[in-house]
This record gives structure tokens, C-alpha cells and sequence, in this order.
């Protein structure tokens, strides 16, 4: 009698222990499942920008709500909640956590720092939400980290490339811009951040280009003025200051610091004849108005519209956990857009696009 009570409090116990089991695979499987059902019905984005206030980045954002909104499925809803860093790692690494405790489903982060994205990272694996980079391109290693990361943006290295080619034909067409007749060119560079993938190959793939096309070079400076327009303003002035008419050519590794360029020329009140020819990078739309108003020679487009429609996609694809075949992602998480060159011929065909 004392055995049977034994033993049937051995099979109770084995049972709750059964169901406990199960109950534990349960769970587990749950949390195991796509970010589609076990953070919620509706795609939530949670996007971290470096510093709110760059052009650049501003239009490729307000293109990326929409491309969101037009793709919004029947029954669905979309959220697309945008946090500024500010110029902070720390700030940003604290909005993605936010962001994630905050429900969000898919990430989209335009680092600070594109060194040091491991916090980000780590918090995304933890949560099991994919991370889309964009714009700030980190390096191999930590992209390697885990399987949910991407990266959208453009190859460096052409939109270098493409200004040097616009440079040359400027030069090229107008003898006038070698201004002493010495037979070369005396020129500027304007830098983004020190450390930014498009400051580094914009300025070395620019000039080497232009010596590759032939022309003879002289450089008086090159000067970091952080992709800003305000900080090229006054780095062109003191430039002006140091090398008077000197100045034959400026390349600025973007849009912004093309015209914070000019600004400078502006302000002091500069003849044409004694102006330099000013070359930027991006498309914006300043940079589109000064392209047709002749202040800048040319540009090179970098495709915010393509930009933000695949990350759009993307984002769609990853929290439907739909194939990602249709992307050609390059080694399974890039994307790059192409660049092209804008010069007064065809700048009317971007302004366009601008405005779709
Ligand atoms: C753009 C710059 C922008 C920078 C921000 C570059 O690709 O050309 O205008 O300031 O990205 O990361
Ligand atoms: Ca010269």
C-alpha cells in the first residue's frame, strides 16, 4: 500500500514535470518565431539618424516616411518613430534601446560612429530585431557579427571618381579656370568627418582621378569642414584670407560644403572672374538650384529616392519575413545605389525626381 502511494506520487510528479516540459517548449518556440509575431501585428521602424540637421540625410528621410506609407499593406498599420543622436554614440545606443522596448520591429541606424556599432548590435540580436544600416557604412568585421544586419548606401569610391571626371571636363572646356596660365590647377578640398567612408575615398578617388585625366595639380589645402555648410563658410573664408584669387578649383566632398564655399565667396563680394569652379557631391536641393544657376559646376547625385525606397522594401521584406531574393543582396547584405553625374544638361531630369 505504502509502495502504491510511492509510486503514484512519482507518476503525479513525472507528469507535472511532462507538462512543464511542454509548456517550456511552448514558450521557447514562441520567442523563436519571426519579429512579425512576437513583437506585435504592425511594422514598427525605429529609425537612429547621426545629427538631424544634415541635408542630406533630412531628404533621404522624408522620402523614406512616404516610401513607407505608399507600401503600407491592407489591415496593416506602420510606424516610423526617428530619433536624433545629436553627434552622441552614447545618445544613439540609448534611443535603440528605447526604440526596442518601445515595440519596434525593424531598425534602421545611420550610426555616429560607424567604428564602434556593437552596443547596437548586441541589443538588436537580444530583442531579435534586424538591423538595416544606411549611409554610415561600418566596417566588414562587425557586419559579420550576426546574420540580421544590412547595409544600404553607395560606393564611395565612384562618387570620387565621378567628380574628378567632372572636374576634368570643366577644366578641359574652359581655359579660363587656370587663371594664372601656369598650366596648373590650384586647388581645395573641403572634408566631411575624418573617418567617414565618403570623406576618405571622395577626396583621394577625385584627385587621383583629375591627375589620371592628365591635368597638373596644386594643392594649397585641404580643410575639414564636416559635411556642414556653416563650417565650410568659414573655412573657405580663412582660405580666401590665405591664398587671395589663388583659388582655381574647389572640390567638396558634399553639396552642403560646395555652397557653404560659394557662401563665403558671397559674403566677401567676389567678382566672377576671380571665383574659383565649385564641384560637390549628393544632389540636394540646394545643390540641384545652384547646378542651374550656374554658381556650381556640377555634382554627382547620390540616389536618396533609391536609397529610400529599398530600405523601405527591405524593412517591408524583413518584418513580413518574405524571400529576399528580389534584392541582389551583395554577399547576402548590401545594397549599393549607383552615383551619376549632374552638370547643366541634365540637371532638370533630378529636379524632377526631387519632386515625385
Ligand atoms: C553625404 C553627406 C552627408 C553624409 C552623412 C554622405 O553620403 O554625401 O552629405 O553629410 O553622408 O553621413
Ligand atoms: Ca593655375
Amino acid at each position: 500500500m505504502r509502495m502504491k502511494r510511492k509510486d503514484s506520487r512519482r507518476i503525479k510528479a513525472l507528469f507535472v514535470s511532462c507538462a512543464l516540459c511542454v509548456l517550456t517548449a511552448a514558450v521557447l518556440s514562441m520567442q523563436g518565431c519571426t519579429a512579425r509575431t512576437s513583437r506585435g501585428k504592425n511594422m514598427k521602424i525605429g529609425v537612429v539618424v547621426y545629427n538631424q540637421t544634415d541635408t542630406f540625410l533630412g531628404e533621404l528621410l522624408q522620402l523614406f516616411q512616404k516610401d513607407v506609407d505608399g507600401l503600407r499593406r491592407d489591415g496593416e498599420e506602420t510606424a516610423v518613430l526617428i530619433r536624433d543622436a545629436a553627434g552622441s554614440q552614447r545618445t544613439e545606443d540609448a534611443e535603440v534601446q528605447e526604440l526596442l522596448d518601445n515595440g519596434c520591429n525593424v531598425l534602421c541606424v545611420n550610426l555616429v560612429d560607424r567604428g564602434v556599432p556593437s552596443n547596437i548590435i548586441n541589443m538588436a540580436k537580444e530583442a531579435d530585431v534586424p538591423v538595416i544600416f544606411f549611409n554610415r557604412e561600418p566596417v566588414r568585421e562587425d557586419m559579420n557579427l550576426w546574420s540580421r544586419l544590412y547595409y544600404i548606401g553607395a560606393d564611395a569610391a565612384q562618387s570620387g571618381r565621378m567628380q574628378g571626371e567632372l572636374a576634368a571636363a570643366a577644366i578641359r572646356s574652359n581655359s579660363r579656370i587656370d587663371k594664372n596660365s601656369d598650366g596648373k590647377i590650384q586647388y581645395v578640398v573641403l572634408e566631411g568627418e575624418p573617418g567617414h567612408q565618403d570623406t576618405i575615398m571622395r577626396t583621394d578617388r577625385a584627385v587621383a582621378t583629375l591627375i589620371e585625366k592628365g591635368v597638373s595639380l596644386d594643392k594649397l589645402s585641404y580643410q575639414i569642414a564636416n559635411f556642414s555648410r556653416a563650417q565650410a563658410a568659414n573655412k573657405m573664408t580663412q582660405l580666401i584670407g590665405q591664398f587671395g584669387n589663388k583659388i582655381e578649383l574647389v572640390l567638396a566632398n558634399n553639396d552642403a560644403m560646395a555652397l557653404g564655399a560659394i557662401d563665403a565667396y558671397n559674403r566677401l563680394t567676389i567678382t566672377e572672374t576671380n571665383r574659383p569652379v565649385f564641384l560637390g557631391i549628393d544632389g540636394t536641393k540646394e545643390g540641384l538650384s545652384a547646378v542651374i544657376d550656374g554658381s556650381l559646376a556640377g555634382t554627382v547625385y547620390n540616389d536618396k529616392n533609391g536609397q529610400a525606397m529599398k530600405m523601405a522594401k527591405l524593412c517591408d521584406a524583413l518584418f513580413h519575413g518574405d524571400s529576399l531574393d528580389s534584392f541582389g543582396l551583395r554577399d547576402g547584405k548590401y545594397i549599393y545605389l549607383p552615383y551619376e553625374k549632374v552638370t547643366a544638361e541634365n540637371v532638370r531630369k533630378y529636379v524632377v525626381k526631387q519632386d515625385e
